[in-house]
């Protein structure tokens, strides 16, 4: 008897959910939208990104397969087991509807879209409370209000590029040790230590922070992969708020806890300096500022609740360094295996930095300003190495994406990676052709001269509207918008940052090095939250002999 009642339980169970999977699935207005196919049941029933592994890049190779099939244009769609519909967008068109208009303020309804629920929860498990990486709405406008100054090019550059300058040619003294000893050197960690020196820097003002506290300066990077990864445990996903408790949280949660404390040393150091330095201007009347700490102090905004600023430091050097330092990574091992992309570009940089060593203080705006063939290498890198392969929304409303309706409650992947990878806009796209990204010859003049310094830092004038048309052709690649910092109201606020870092590094490294790669390192993603090479990239410096200026 029992056991009859147990089975017919089971039995209503399994019913209403086949229901409600078919009446979703099959009165969605997307009901007949192509679907993709996926081996990989997280993707294909699920709608979710595959847990990392050691094996082939799944999540990749699907998207880039998605991208390429034109039966899939503009859209398709995946209908989760409970008939939720994962819209992934595959063309330019669809994304700026999607990134530019959709998130775009409407006062009375609110935006179309918004930040992709699973990222929030994500970034809200892994950073333990609000910041501007989980919000929306309101609670996320007035922190990019605040945040956005000091990473604007007028701003950041002056402040920031003598420091990248400095750092970037210690780590040139490392490649000659390693010239010199003829051994090869692991990039990625290199380049990570690098990217988390100069966020801690930038967002403190100030080399001399506590790092003990985090079990010294090197540690900083494990501890934020030790938190980054936190949400792949199991428990950390568990329902009525057991995910929350300290036991469920205790693979990541003392990282955070330990990243906290370091913050909120480094901020503690970073006010009494930035006091210091007012009390010293008193009458000058301008208010001053001098590490993005500062204006967030300075905004009074976080005045009633400070760890709102911790949050947003703590989840600004999560997004500041690794995306930055895996970049890197994919453009030294492309590089290693070009040697005349090397030659070209060594070319360019001699003509306009001169013979090694470069003073760093040499480097400025203006210099980084004249090399169209770095700003060429770094965007092919992120074209075919996008640190964040899709960018994920929720629906809040119907949308029109690209002439089709996507219907409120639905989940949208803007497919990054399998649209820098569309044949139809990128001829032979598993080449690295840095030539893609160079006007043709009679409007070459706008892509080697620069009027204002710090306006080329968004180089090409990518979020103009003419180049987010939707219609690109393999004539007008150059002209391609850069989609890899996302567009629209939530585009990567750290962008120039980055690019400050890659330009001067690129242009460093190829004044004074030759590379190539360690014979058998093969070079393959891996997504953990971004895009990083799996094997790590091992490369051998040769220090240049052409020691004269071009
Ligand atoms: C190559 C380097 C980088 C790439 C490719 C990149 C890419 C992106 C992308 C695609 C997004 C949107 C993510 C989403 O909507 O889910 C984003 C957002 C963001 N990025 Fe970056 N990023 C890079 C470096 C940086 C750096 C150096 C910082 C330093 C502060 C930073 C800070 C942020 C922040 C705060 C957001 C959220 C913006 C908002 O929602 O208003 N990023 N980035």
């Amino acid at each position: 008897m029992m056991e009859l009642t147990v089975l017919n339980t089971l039995g209503a169970a399994v019913s209403i959910f086949v229901l409600n999977y078919a009446v979703r699935r099959y009165t969605s207005c997307l009901a007949n939208a192509p679907q993709p196919t996926s081996r990989n049941f997280w993707i294909q029933y699920l709608g979710f990104v595959p847990p990392p592994h050691d094996g082939e890049d799944v999540l990749s190779k699907f998207l880039i397969e998605v991208g390429q099939d034109q039966r899939q244009s503009p859209i398709s769609v995946c209908f989760s087991v409970m008939g939720r519909p994962l819209v992934l967008v595959n063309t330019l068109k669809g994304i700026k509807d999607v990134l530019i208009d959709g998130q775009a303020k409407n006062k009375k309804l609110g935006p179309c879209v918004q930040r992709g629920d699973l990222i929030r929860r994500i970034h809200s498990l892994v950073f333990g409370g609000p910041s501007i990486n989980n919000t929306v709405g309101e609670d996320w406008a007035w922190r990019r209000h605040v945040l956005l100054p000091p990473f604007q090019p007028r701003q950041l550059v002056p402040k920031l590029l003598p420091y990248v300058g400095e750092k970037a040619t210690e780590v040139m003294t490392l490649f000659g040790q390693h010239a010199l000893q003829g051994t090869a050197l692991e990039v990625d960690n290199v380049f990570t230590d690098l990217t988390m020196n100069v966020i801690n820097y930038y967002l403190y003002g100030r080399r001399d922070l506590n790092f003990d506290i985090v079990g010294g300066r090197a540690n900083l990077k494990n501890e934020h992969l030790k938190l980054g990864l936190g949400f792949q445990s199991p428990e950390a996903w568990l329902p009525f708020g057991l995910n929350e408790t300290t036991w469920a949280q205790r693979s990541y949660r003392p990282s955070r806890e330990m990243l906290k404390d370091f913050i909120r040393d480094s901020l503690e150091k970073a006010e009494e300096e930035h006091k210091r330095l007012q009390r010293s201007k008193v009458g000058t009347g301008s208010a001053t500022y001098h590490c993005v700490a500062a204006a967030g102090l300075d905004s009074g905004k976080y005045d009633n609740n400070r760890e709102d600023l911790v949050n947003d430091l703590l989840s600004l050097t999560f997004a500041g360094y690794d995306t930055t330092a895996h970049t890197l990574s994919f453009c030294f091992s492309e590089l290693a295996r070009h040697p005349d992309i090397q030659q070209r570009v060594f070319e360019e940089v001699r003509r306009v930095l001169g013979p090694p060593p470069v003073a760093p203080e040499s480097i400025t705006a203006d210099k980084l300003a004249q090399l169209p063939l770095v700003n060429a290498v770094y965007r092919e890198t992120l074209r075919k190495y996008p640190a964040v392969v899709f960018i994920p929304v929720h629906v809040n409303r119907d949308t029109l994406v690209d002439n089709t309706v996507v219907p409120g409650g639905a989940e949208i992947w803007c497919n990054i990676r399998g649209l820098q990878m569309n044949p139809d806009i990128f001829p032979n796209p598993n080449e690295f052709n840095i030539d893609r990204w160079l006007a043709p010859p009679v409007t070459e003049a706008s892509n080697t001269t620069s009027d204002s310094t710090y306006n080329d830092f968004d180089s090409f004038g990518e979020n103009s509207k003419s180049n987010i048309d939707g219609k690109h052709t393999t004539e007008t690649q150059y002209r391609f918008p850069d989609i890899t910092f996302t567009l629209g109201q939530h585009a990567c606020l750290g962008k120039n940052l980055a690019i400050l870092e890659l330009r001067t590094m690129i242009a460093l490294t190829m004044n004074q090095f030759s590379l190539t790669l360690k014979p058998g390192n093969i070079i393959e993603t891996k997504i953990v939250l971004t895009t990083k090479p799996k094997n790590g990239v091992w490369i051998h410096f040769d220090e240049r002999n052409d020691l004269k200026n071009i």
